[in-house]
C-alpha cells in the first residue's frame, strides 16, 4: 500500500508518499518527500509569524502534493490513504493541511487518517533503521517540543516527561536572537559552538525533582527545563561590558549548547536505564545538532545500548513521517471521518 502524507503544523509545507515494503524489519520506503520551507520569509521577523505562515501553506500547498505524486509517479489511483498532522502546531497552519486532505480523500474517495505531529517524529526513527530493539526511550526535540517516550510497541507511545517551560529548540532559537545571531538559531549556534570554549561562560544546569503541578501524572523527575538557561545567557551578554566580540560569543554559544546537550543526554539515558530500554533515539529539528547526535553516539556505545537518529532530512519538519505514522495508525483501524478538526494543543500519550 502506498500512502499520501501532508504536513503543514509549522513553517513547512511538505508531502510524501510512502510505500510499504513487506519487510517486517524496514517498513517503508520514501518514494517522495517534498519539503517547501519558508525560512526565509519568517527569518526577517526572527521567527515564524503564525498568519504569514498560514497563508504561505495555502499558496504552497497544490504544488507541493502535485510535486510529491510526480516524484512517486503516482496517480491517485495508486493510493491506499491520505495521512495528515492533525496537531500540535499552528493552528492555522494546521487548518490548510486538514482541509487539504479532507478534500483530497472525499475527491478520491480514499479514508483520512489523522496524524499526530510528534508520531510522526517518532516514526521518523523508523523510516531511517527500520524497527527498533523495543522497548526504546525516544527524545522528541525540535522548536515546539522537548519530551521523552517510552514506546514498547510499534506505534503506543507513552509520554515520561517533557520541558516545564522552553523547548531546546526555543531555546537555541532565542539566545540566537540574544547574540544578534539571526533564525533559525540552532544551526548557528551548532556551527559557531564548534569555535568556542565551552567552559568559558558558567551556566546553570537545572535538575528538577518534584512532580509538575500542571501534570501530576507524571514523576517529573525525568523533566526539563531551558527557560533559567536562556536568563542566565541574556544576564551573562547584558552584564557584559559592551558589544561581545567574535570569539566571546563562540564561547557563548559553546557553553551554551554544552549545557544544553548534558541536560538531554542525561535525561534519556536515566530513563533508558530506568525502562531497560533495548535501544534510545532521538528525533525533531534539534537531533540534527552535531554534539547531540555526537554525544548520543559516545553515551549509547558507554552504556552498550544501540543509538539511533533521523537523516538530517528526516529531523526537521516533512510529510514522510507523517505518511509512515499514518500507515501505523491506518493499519490500528484508526480513520478518521471527514469532520476532523485541526488541534492545535493535541495530545499524544
Ligand atoms: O522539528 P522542527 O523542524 O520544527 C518543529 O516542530 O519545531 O525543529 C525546528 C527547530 C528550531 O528551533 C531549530 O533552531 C532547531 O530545530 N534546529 C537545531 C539545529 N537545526 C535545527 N537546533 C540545534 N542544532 C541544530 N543543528
Ligand atoms: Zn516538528
Amino acid at each position: 500500500m502506498r500512502i499520501l502524507g501532508i504536513e503543514t503544523s509549522c513553517d513547512e509545507t511538505s508531502a510524501a508518499v510512502v510505500e510499504e515494503t513487506g519487510d517486517p524489519a524496514r517498513p517503508w520506503a520514501i518514494r517522495s518527500n517534498i519539503v517547501a520551507s519558508q525560512v526565509a520569509i519568517h527569518r526577517e521577523w526572527g521567527g515564524v509569524v503564525p498568519e504569514l505562515a498560514s497563508r504561505q501553506h495555502i499558496r504552497d500547498i497544490c504544488r507541493v502534493v502535485d510535486r510529491a505524486m510526480d516524484q512517486a509517479q503516482s496517480t491517485w489511483r495508486d493510493l491506499g490513504a491520505v495521512a495528515v498532522t492533525q496537531g500540535p502546531g499552528l493552528v492555522g497552519s494546521l487548518l490548510v493541511g486538514v482541509s487539504f486532505a479532507k478534500a483530497a480523500a472525499a475527491a478520491a474517495n480514499l479514508p483520512l487518517v489523522a496524524v499526530h505531529h510528534l508520531a510522526g517524529h517518532i516514526e521518523s526513527l523508523v523510516l531511517q533503521n527500520g524497527e527498533l530493539p523495543l522497548p526504546s526511550i525516544v527524545l522528541v526535540v525540535s522548536g515546539g517540543h522537548t519530551s521523552l517516550y517510552l514506546v514498547e510497541r510499534p506505534g503506543a507511545y507513552q509520554l515520561l516527561s517533557r520541558t516545564r517551560d522552553d523547548a531546546a529548540g526555543e531555546a537555541y532559537d532565542k539566545v540566537a536572537k540574544l547574540l544578534g545571531l539571526g533564525y533559525p538559531g540552532g544551526p548557528v549556534i551548532d556551527r559557531l559552538a564548534k569555535k568556542g570554549d565551552d567552559r568559558a561562560v558558567s551556566l546553570p544546569t537545572v535538575r528538577l525533582t518534584h512532580a509538575d503541578r500542571n501534570a501530576p501524572e507524571l514523576k517529573g523527575d525525568l523533566d526539563f527545563s531551558f527557560s533559567g538557561l536562556k536568563t542566565a545567557v541574556m544576564r551573562h551578554v547584558r552584564g557584559h561590558d559592551g558589544p561581545l566580540s567574535e570569539q566571546e560569543t563562540a564561547d557563548v554559544a559553546a557553553s551554551f549548547q554544552r549545557v544544553v546537550v548534558a541536560s538531554l543526554i542525561e535525561r534519556l539515558f536515566d530513563a533508558a536505564r530506568r525502562y531497560q530500554a533495548k535501544s534510545v533515539g532521538v528525533s525533531g529539528g534539534v537531533s540534527a545538532n552535531s554534539r547531540l547526535r555526537a554525544a548520543l553516539e559516545e553515551r549509547g556505545a558507554a552504556r552498550d545500548v544501540p543509538t539511533f537518529l533521523p537523516s538530517l532530512a528526516l529531523s526537521t519538519d516533512n510529510a514522510a513521517m507523517i505518511a509512515a505514522a499514518g500507515l501505523r495508525r491506518f493499519h490500528a483501524g484508526e480513520v478518521a471521518s471527514l469532520d476532523l478538526n485541526a488541534d492545535a494543543a493535541l495530545p499524544l500519550r
